[in-house]
């Protein structure tokens, strides 16, 4: 193995995917992003026009598409077929359908594969929400990253006003709620703390500070 397996699991917009790509970058690990391959599927079921219930085309859709990522100086750029996603998966209405696609059992076995296979040789950060319950229960180091919903929405909207997205904090308040609870309550693989994962809060913490809290866990496991 060339490295340890890192999973860092926690609820919507509470930070995973900087920190994660940060102490990947540090370890000079691969980063996976697993929201990225759900999102990816959604966007594509979306752009089909399937409905969110039709679980025989969305079974089509994610067995027969191929999610790449190729880094770039400040993260990733996505693409499903070959067609880039990156900016489009981020959009709302995504976002507010991901956790219906992410709640079918193909598309979960499927990704789910996909994803321990990236992980076999370690030297992996790969952010979610089963990663160490489910996809990779060996890893190495396990951190469940939280923070309060009032500062997660607080952070989403000061990164939508960056971008020149204008939207209300209670509406991402709401969206962060409804997420947390649906993909907490789903059958398969819902979002929950893996019984041997740290739990590190960060709602008072900059990302300097979390990223050192990781590395930490991360060197004492080397
Ligand atoms: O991390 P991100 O917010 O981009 O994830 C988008 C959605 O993908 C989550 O709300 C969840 O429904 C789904 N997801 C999942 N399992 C993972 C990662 C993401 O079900 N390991």
């Amino acid at each position: 193995k060339n490295g340890l397996q890192v999973a860092i699991d926690g609820p919507a917009s509470a930070g995973k995917s900087t920190v994660a790509k940060l102490v990947a970058s540090r370890f000079n690990y691969i980063y996976c992003d697993t929201g990225a391959m759900y999102r990816a599927i959604t966007y594509k079921v979306l752009k089909n026009g399937i409905a969110l219930d039709d679980i025989e085309a969305i079974t089509k859709i994610v067995d027969s598409s191929q999610i790449t990522f190729e880094p770039t100086a400040h993260g990733q750029k996505v693409f499903i077929d070959g067609e880039e996603i990156t900016e489009a998966i981020r959009q709302e209405d995504v976002t507010n359908s991901v956790s219906a696609v992410s709640a079918i059992q193909s598309v979960r076995t499927k990704l789910s594969a996909d994803q321990k296979q990236l992980a076999a040789n370690g030297g992996i950060v790969m952010d979610g929400r089963d990663i160490g319950s489910t996809v990779l229960p060996n890893a190495e180091v396990k951190i469940f990253l939280i923070a309060s919903v009032d500062e997660r929405a607080d952070r989403r909207y000061k990164e939508n006003v960056r971008k020149g997205i204008n939207t209300s904090l209670e509406v991402l308040k709401q969206e962060i709620r409804d997420r947390d609870y649906k993909d907490s309550h789903r059958e398969i693989s819902p979002l929950t703390k893996a019984d041997d994962a740290i739990e590190v809060d960060t709602t008072s913490m900059a990302i300097p500070e979390v990223v050192e809290t990781i590395s930490k866990i991360i060197l004492k496991n080397i």
